[in-house]
């Protein structure tokens, strides 16, 4: 695998695209407007933090147009910040969004939604791209991811797939998109849709770059994005149908939103952490996740590097994961864990860490 490097950050190439994305990426959910979105990053914070993440190499930069909690707001953020530091630092960012929820309008707190103002049809795919950008205040996104696949409840799509790829396609097209990626897709939906996206476009390079799947140390099996059976795939299993079919993965939720810090124990948890506030928290703290960390932390602490890094460092020892989109909401992380791209585990490190986790 080769990378290049940007301000000493390792990039890698997404999928078999010519996309190169930064080894350590940012993730921006949990960022929009304090006051009302439950939002951790406002504009006062969040500029120092972009800044600095360009200074780190990190160039890939992760939102959606719901975050946070369906505002848009994560994407005014980035808008304002672009319009504030010109086109040279648009041109150094690789921008990836994510359509298919709904949106509210600036400043408004509730409403509901037809069935157009969400999902993938054409009606609202093209429609979404239009707001996102209006909101990023830019002509054009790097990496449209479409979200979650919209499913009726019976399991069929809610959009004739044809239909949903046609309109990804037109966007490129229309130079208002630069690649296509596609987010919580077990390895059946990866293969319909990349069937669906050749039938629109005979253009091979219009293919699914990436997948951003549910991925980290305590939750392995997660990434397959299987619910219902989970025994139909293996976590194996899917890493070498991307292998194979060149689609590179972005682990999301890399940290288990903290958990994989250090900064909950057994006894002694950070009440201020957004996993302690988190209605799913029981999911990530449980007593075999709480021994797992106290395990990876000696595996780190003999290596001298923090558990973040190690968390950070195992993603990227998979070959077929392109970019680990970290969420940042102090300095301190991202600093932190910009350190993770120099750690490269040793096979004994690796040996250690899969017979501690594997399930
Ligand atoms: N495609 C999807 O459906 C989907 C779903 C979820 C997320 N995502 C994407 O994936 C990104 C990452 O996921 P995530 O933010 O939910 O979870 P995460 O990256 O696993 O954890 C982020 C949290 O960990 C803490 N943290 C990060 N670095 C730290 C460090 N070095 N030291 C101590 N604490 C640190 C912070 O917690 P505190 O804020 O508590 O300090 C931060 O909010 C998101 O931002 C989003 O872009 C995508």
């Amino acid at each position: 695998m080769h990378t290049l490097d940007y301000n000493d950050m390792p990039h890698r190439r997404m999928g078999k695209s010519g996309l190169w994305v930064s080894e350590v990426g940012l993730g921006l959910w949990k960022w929009g407007d304090p006051s009302y979105d439950g939002s951790r990053v406002g504009d006062h914070s969040g500029f120092r933090i972009l800044d600095r993440a360009l200074e780190l190499g990190i160039t890939h930069w992760d939102t959606a147009n719901s975050y946070n909690q369906g505002s848009g707001n994560s994407e005014r953020l980035l808008g304002r910040y672009l319009k504030s530091r010109g086109s040279r630092a648009r041109g150094q960012i690789v921008l990836a969004t994510k359509v298919a929820n709904s949106v509210r309008d600036e400043h408004e707190m509730q409403r509901a939604f037809t069935p157009n103002e969400r999902g993938g049809s054409r009606v609202y795919v093209l429609r979404a791209v239009e707001d996102s950008l209006r909101r990023l205040q830019t002509d054009y996104i790097d990496v449209l991811y479409h979200h979650s696949p919209a499913l009726l409840p019976d399991g069929s799509n809610e959009t004739p797939l044809d239909e949903m790829w046609d309109a990804f396609n037109m966007l490129v097209t229309q130079g208002k998109v630069r690649y296509l990626a596609v987010s919580n897709r077990t390895r059946k939906q990866l293969k319909t849709e990349s069937e669906a996206l050749l039938t629109v476009s005979a253009n091979p390079s219009r293919r699914i770059v990436g997948v951003q799947n549910w991925y980290n140390l305590l939750q392995r099996a997660k990434v397959t994005a299987l619910k219902d059976d989970p025994t139909l795939d293996d976590e194996q299993a899917f890493l070498d149908y991307l292998t194979e079919s060149g689609i590179g993965l972005i682990p999301y939720v890399p940290l288990a939103v903290g958990l994989l810090t250090g900064r909950y124990h057994k006894g002694s948890f950070d009440t201020s952490g957004r996993l302690y506030e988190e209605a799913w928290r029981d999911e990530f703290i449980t007593d075999r996740n709480l021994a797992l960390v106290e395990e990876l932390e000696v595996i780190a602490s003999e290596r001298g590097c923090t558990l973040a890094q190690l968390a950070i460092a195992w993603l990227l020892s998979h070959d077929i994961v392109c970019s680990v989109i970290a969420g940042v909401t102090k300095m301190e992380h991202l600093e932190d864990n910009a350190q993770a791209a120099a750690v490269t585990l040793s096979e004994e490190e690796l040996a250690r860490i899969e017979q501690i986790t594997a399930s």
